[in-house]
């Protein structure tokens, strides 16, 4: 089967493990390389073999990935980053222009609001928070004819707020702007932001994507092809590249995305209902809850409702910080999507920066990432923490 058909007719789970690479034809190995080569040898002066010339402008390791993406996004282009914020500042330098306005997440990853608060502003791009579940906010944040992206995370970190993939296009494209998706949480099996009408999907690869904890790296998706084209200039000129061996990383935990993410959505399935319980949670946080507020919208444009799971504990902040410090089977630690099983304190450790902002999350907030581990040992881990009495 041709590349083009893996990326237009196969399922996902075929396109993860195919789509990007073909066999190499000289010997056979089903694996891409991991082409540590800065420079390519020329056949005569602009004789370029594959239109490989140097590794910041292009690695086949790297195109192997971006491809993969490309497909598993359903989109037309995809580039690969040393990290998601250098995926994410590429984007904002190639789209936008000092004086432009974009509207955020008012709950958007504490990092991403670092990069837009201290150093896009610095730069002279102007930024108002709006929760992305809410669409007349989102509509109210619009400065007309000065913004130029609306930018969404959906599920939201740390508080799993969902928004409209589609309504939010609309409301995007109405304002002459681009709608942004970082699909982090997700990832691209559970949800496919640019069939919904979104402009560019946005990835910290670090997470469910690379899927193991041994890679930091990002990337951007897109379907229209002279964006892509300004994407590779940026990309080329920042030079923020994923290098070779992280490429190759990040493709290898996309093989077995579908079954990792299935194994996530059911164990946090598990977790949510014995939090939900629990006479020490005042409350949980996880799309997947009926009386969840984004609760119908998530069930129309996810397959299923993602690893993190997110709660209140009884009796405040440093009961929460006990609760931290007390699990064994969770590791203590920062990041989300690998195959371990997290915990943390958003307001002391990812969202430290959003402290005194309208981005502020609640003192006694614990995020999980639920992992695939034994679901018993994950429940038996929390109780303990907990301080006992769950059901
Ligand atoms: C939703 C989200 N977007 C972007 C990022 C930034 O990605 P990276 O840490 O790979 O730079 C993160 C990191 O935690 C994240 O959680």
């Amino acid at each position: 089967m041709s590349e083009q058909q893996h990326r237009s007719k196969s399922g996902f789970e075929t396109r993860a493990i195919h789509a990007g690479y073909a066999p190499d034809p000289m010997t056979g190995a089903v694996i891409p390389p991991i082409y540590a080569t800065s420079t390519y040898k020329q056949d005569g002066v602009g004789g370029l073999r594959g239109g490989y010339e140097y590794s910041r402008t292009g690695n086949p390791t790297r195109a192997a990935l971006e491809g993969n993406l490309a497909a598993l996004e359903e989109g037309e282009a995809g580039f690969a980053f040393a990290s998601g914020l250098a995926a994410e500042d590429t984007l904002v330098r190639t789209l936008c222009r000092p004086g432009d306005h974009v509207v955020l997440p008012n709950d958007a990853y504490g990092g991403t609001f670092r990069l837009f608060d201290k150093v896009e502003a610095a730069w002279g791009l102007v930024h108002d928070p709006a929760p992305a579940a809410d669409l007349d906010a989102v509509r109210a944040a619009i400065r007309p004819g000065e913004t130029r992206l609306v930018w969404v995370e959906t599920p939201t970190n740390p508080l799993l707020g969902i928004g409209d993939i589609e309504a939010l296009a609309g409301i995007a494209h109405d304002a002459g702007a681009l709608l942004v998706v970082d699909n982090t949480f997700a990832s691209p099996y559970l949800q496919q932001p640019l069939t919904l009408g979104a402009d560019v999907v946005v990835h910290s690869t670090t997470k469910y994507c690379g899927g193991h904890s041994d890679v930091v790296g990002g990337a951007l998706v897109v379907k229209d092809l002279e964006l892509a084209e300004q994407l590779a200039f940026h990309q080329n000129s920042l030079g923020a590249v994923a290098g070779p061996f992280d490429a190759w990383l990040v493709l290898r935990g996309l093989k077995t995305l579908a079954v990792r993410m299935d194994r996530h959505c059911d164990n946090a399935e598990r977790v949510v209902a014995f939090l939900s319980d629990h006479p020490q949670v005042t409350e949980v946080f996880y799309p997947g809850l009926p009386d969840h507020p984004g609760h119908e919208i998530a069930a129309r444009q996810m397959r299923r409702f993602g690893g993190i799971v997110s709660f209140r504990v009884a009796g405040g902040e440093q009961r929460a910080l006990d609760v931290c410090a007390r699990a064994e089977v969770f590791t203590l630690g920062e990041s989300l999507g690998g195959v371990e099983s997290l915990i943390e304190h958003p307001g002391r450790m990812t969202h430290a920066s959003v402290a005194g902002t309208d981005l502020e999350v609640p003192a006694d907030l614990v995020r999980l990432s639920v992992g695939i581990e034994t679901a018993d040992d994950l429940l038996a881990d929390l109780d303990r923490a907990l301080g006992g009495a769950g059901g």
